[in-house]
């Protein structure tokens, strides 16, 4: 995805540069960074692909990918050992924390509530159909008993002392939702993350790690349905298509196919990936988007567990769910359990409210795709499914809203949100107007039948 029109290029570069830096500091220090590079734009630049790295012929047939279209909503979990310093996910980066001063935390890590029964039961609840959990964040730790990982950083070796990655899988798969793997091929470990070229011996190494590791995910946990790479650049600079020179992803790709022939797979590795990624929770807007593609933003300040501050309403959430919706995409919202398993209380109540908000209105999201009309930012958007169309309206004009003629001729309107909905249909298009006691919070919803074909 280019950011802006062909005159935007100019500023391609000190974008990439501003969001180099600002990539560098926690998300809730980011917003703020000078540039004013938001994380949407950031995220598109990182996965900016150069032509070298499509690979067209790694990429699952649409059939493959119909079950992640329509599950709309997932939950990603960030857990690691940096819950316990409580300072984000790139606290060991951000704060200068030394790899062997920063390994102790393994010692210290035995969450004693950890209960994956719990998240998923919570996920379900909230309206989730899959879930993501970071296997393995940048700092290198894995959460999985892992014999790749490079100086036995991984749960088996911590005071945990077993892998928690099997038991979440199995958990998840209990609720009946779909299964993601979030992992990070880069590792702040290894001084060639930032040096490749003049350390070949240990980029080396990393690359073997990265390369065992994503092969013990793919095989040793039964079917996984989603692999969600972040971090393909190198040295935090450029785009992970820039860095496809050294992580082959095409390569890794292939090999994770062999494994999970229909596995769905993020661009983050340097590959274009099956879908497209946004990152960060401001307002979506646009036409309907080409390619699948998934926002995803956290809850809380951080990704990674930090106190709960300001955590994000449920209606804020809705209201980025259905502007992906309407063109496209799909929702993945962020919560960050603490140090000993718990996901914290704010978040945990944001999520059940989507759930409720989801039990009345699922139907006009799941299994849906967008149109047929184009969405108006912040105004309105649509989903259609057989023969209905449902309209989601942000904000109302003062007299009716007028919609531009339909491809099918619109014959019953019902509104979802409350009792009585006024509608006209006429040549140029359709009328509908609400009272404002019979709308819905934070939108509201109509279902149109449409006339056969
Ligand atoms: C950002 C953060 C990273 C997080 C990711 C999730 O890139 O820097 O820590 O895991 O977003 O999309």
């Amino acid at each position: 995805m280019i950011i802006g029109s062909r005159a935007g290029e100019v500023s391609r570069r000190s974008l990439l540069h501003a969001a180099a830096a600002a990539s560098l500091l926690p998300r809730w220090a980011a917003a703020a960074a000078p540039g004013g590079v938001t994380d949407e734009q950031r995220s598109a630049l990182k996965s900016a692909n150069a032509d070298a790295a499509l690979a067209p012929g790694l990429l699952l047939p649409p059939e493959d990918l119909k079950w992640w279209r329509d599950s709309k909503f997932g939950v990603f979990v960030h857990w690691g050992l940096y819950a316990i310093p409580a300072r984000g996910e790139w606290h060991m980066f951000a704060d200068k924390v030394p790899p062997q001063e920063y390994a102790a935390l393994a010692r210290r890590f035995n969450p004693r509530h950890y209960d994956p029964d719990a998240w998923a039961d919570l996920a379900s609840r909230a309206g989730a159909r899959y879930m993501v959990l970071t296997t393995r964040h940048h700092d290198g730790f894995a959460l999985f008993a892992s014999r790749a990982s490079y100086r036995h950083f991984d749960a088996a070796h911590s005071a945990a002392r077993r892998d928690l990655v099997a038991p979440w899988v199995r958990a998840v798969r209990r609720r009946g939702l779909r299964v993601g793997f979030y992992y990070s091929p880069l590792d702040w470990r290894f001084p060639a993350y930032f040096h490749p070229r003049e350390m070949p011996e240990n980029a080396r190494l990393l690359k073997q790690q990265t390369y065992g590791q994503v092969e013990e995910l793919m095989r040793n946990y039964g079917p996984i349905d989603i692999l969600w790479y972040d971090g393909g650049w190198l040295a935090h600079q450029g785009t992970d298509a820039d860095a496809a020179w050294f992580w082959e992803p095409d390569r890794l790709n292939r090999m994770v196919r062999r494994y999970q022939p229909r596995i769905v797979i993020n661009p983050r590795s340097g590959w274009q990936g099956d879908f497209d990624v946004e990152e960060g929770p401001a307002r979506i807007k646009g036409p309907i988007r080409g390619k699948p593609w998934e926002k995803t933003f956290s809850l809380n300040g951080a990704w990674g567990y930090v106190p709960e501050v300001r955590v994000m309403s449920a209606g804020e959430v809705v209201t980025l769910l259905v502007d992906a919706v309407v063109r496209n995409g799909n929702v993945l919202a962020n919560v960050g359990p603490d140090a000993d398993g718990v996901i914290p209380p704010l978040q945990a109540r944001t999520l059940r409210e989507v759930g409720h908000w989801l039990e009345r209105y699922g139907h006009a999201v799941y299994g849906t795709r967008p149109g047929p009309l184009e969405p108006v930012d912040g105004l309105w958007g649509m989903t259609q499914a057989g023969d209905r169309a449902f309209l989601f309206v942000h904000a109302w004009p003062a007299a009716d809203l007028a919609l531009p003629a339909m491809p099918r001729s619109v014959l019953q309107v019902r509104n979802l949100s409350g009792e009585s909905v006024a509608w006209r249909s006429g040549p140029d298009g359709l009328a509908v107007s609400v009272e404002p006691q019979h709308r819905g919070q934070p939108v509201t919803v109509l279902e149109m039948v449409m006339a056969s074909p």
